[in-house]
């Protein structure tokens, strides 16, 4: 049973509402895993109920877009939630699982986890929002599970189990949607797999396809091997490799925890829910955000598309990944590095914090333009210790004339083109008296 307090069920139902007594909604949605995930199960359920609705992906909360559409009711999708827009509507519901900033929020209809009291970095993203209003008009719209599991994916919101809300769903549905324990390389052939395995990087054999073939060779199983044909022992025997590859490159715990997760094989799909995530992601971030929504509604091609759009962007984070390593520099509280695509930023540092640099201070990813993006991941061992990203890049950000947020373990900015020595050495700083360390 997913059982929810009682203040944020009755949101639900009020949300729900508003939605059966109106015939048409500009749905606004993030353009990530999330986002895309999100934006599918409400443009799915909205279909189902015969309304009418205008959707728009956004990378950020644009308001001067928003606003134009004020003269419908408005759903806004893993785009934040701040409370001081001041915008106007017949209605606004907010599918968002960001930390809450600005004035109470009387006028709108909030469906953040948080503000029930609920983890919206560990138990709950705006897939799993968007699918707990989908239940609410009708529970029949459970078959919506792999877009709300692509969105925990994507977010991270698996790693170590499946917590709090999620877990709950999971639950519930476990009877229509098991799971089990497997190998999380994704590919056709096991080689395959192995050379472009981001998450978990293998240093050594992410990105070089003969390295890889060489390791499934020196373990005597033929590299062409179709992963879907790979015997349980072969497999035990990869683990254990990997594994090992793991522990020499020092990579951090939920690093080794991505090696073995839940799969969940959708078979009329054709797909697991990890290759949905990232078939997603990809669409998400070549601009493509209609495929996953096309795709869902029975066009094949665009699943085709999304398979290249995944292994397109696997390859050009490989790259860049091992040039921003190369690249990084270090600082007392931190490493720095550049990318060369905007869309690359989160991935890569991602990836240096977990896989590559030793695991005892974050990783910010800077990503030069007009103005300067940035991207910080952390570790859970950091956090414990402290360490909240989300304060620390928001602060340094704002003194340098720029703004960020995000989580404790992954956050990000936005800065001026000149600011970026004053920023990264206010963000040194603000970290240092964090980790006690000034
Ligand atoms: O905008 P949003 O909050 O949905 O984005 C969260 C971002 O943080 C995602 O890119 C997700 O992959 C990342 N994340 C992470 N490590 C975690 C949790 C989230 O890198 N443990
Ligand atoms: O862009 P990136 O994936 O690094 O974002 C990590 C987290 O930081 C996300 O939760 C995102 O919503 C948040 N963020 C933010 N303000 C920004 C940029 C990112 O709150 N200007």
């Amino acid at each position: 049973m997913i059982s929810l307090n009682e203040g944020y069920t009755s949101k639900f139902e009020e949300a729900s509402k508003l939605i059966e007594k109106n015939d048409f909604f500009r749905v606004f949605s993030h353009y990530d895993a999330d986002g895309v995930s999100s934006a599918l199960i409400l443009a799915e359920t909205l279909r189902r109920l015969n309304k009418g609705f205008h959707l728009s992906f956004l990378r950020s909360m644009e308001m001067d877009v928003i606003r134009e559409s004020s003269s419908y009711p408005i759903i806004l999708s893993d785009l934040g939630t701040e409370l001081s827009w001041e915008l106007k509507s017949s209605g606004i519901v907010i599918v968002d699982h960001h930390m809450i900033s600005g004035p109470l929020d009387n006028e709108y209809i909030n469906l953040n986890p948080r503000k029930f009291g609920y983890d919206g970095t560990k138990e709950a993203c705006s897939s799993t929002v968007a699918f707990l209003l989908s239940l609410t008009i009708n529970s029949s719209n459970y078959d919506l599970f792999p877009a709300f599991l692509a969105g925990v994916i994507g977010d991270k919101q698996n790693i170590g189990g499946f917590n709090g809300i999620n877990g709950m769903i999971i639950e519930d549905l476990k009877g229509k949607y098991p799971f089990t324990k497997d190998l999380n390389i994704i590919g056709k052939s096991v080689s395959e797999a192995i050379y472009l395995s981001i998450e978990p990087y293998f240093d050594g054999l992410s990105g070089d396809m003969e390295a890889s073939r060489f390791f499934l060779q020196n373990l005597t199983i033929d590299p062409d091997t179709l992963l879907t044909n790979l015997r349980t022992d072969e497999k035990e025997k990869i683990v254990d490799s990997l594994t090992m590859k793991l522990v020499k490159q020092n990579a951090a715990k939920e690093g080794y925890e991505t090696l073995v997760s839940d799969i969940f094989t959708f078979k009329d799909l054709g797909l697991t829910g990890n290759q949905i995530s990232e078939y997603f992601d990809a669409a998400g971030r070549n601009g493509r955000m209609g495929l996953p929504t096309s795709w869902y509604m029975g066009n094949e091609d665009a699943k085709d598309e999304m398979d290249g759009l995944s292994t397109k962007l696997r390859k050009e984070a490989l790259e860049q990944i091992k040039k921003s390593f190369e690249s990084r520099k270090e600082m007392k509280n931190l490493h720095f590095t550049y990318v060369e695509n905007p869309y690359l930023a989160g991935i890569t540092a991602s990836i240096l914090m977990l896989y590559l640099v030793r695991s005892d201070k974050p990783v910010i990813a800077l990503y030069k333009n007009k103005g300067t993006k940035v991207s910080g991941r952390a570790t859970r061992e950091l956090v414990s210790k402290g360490l909240d990203l989300s304060r620390a890049i928001g602060d340094a950000a704002l003194g340098v004339g720029g703004h960020g947020g995000g989580h404790n373990i992954a956050a990000g900015g936005e800065i001026p083109f000149d600011r970026e020595d004053e920023f990264l050495q206010r963000l040194n700083e603000g970290l240092g008296e964090q980790f006690g360390n000034p």
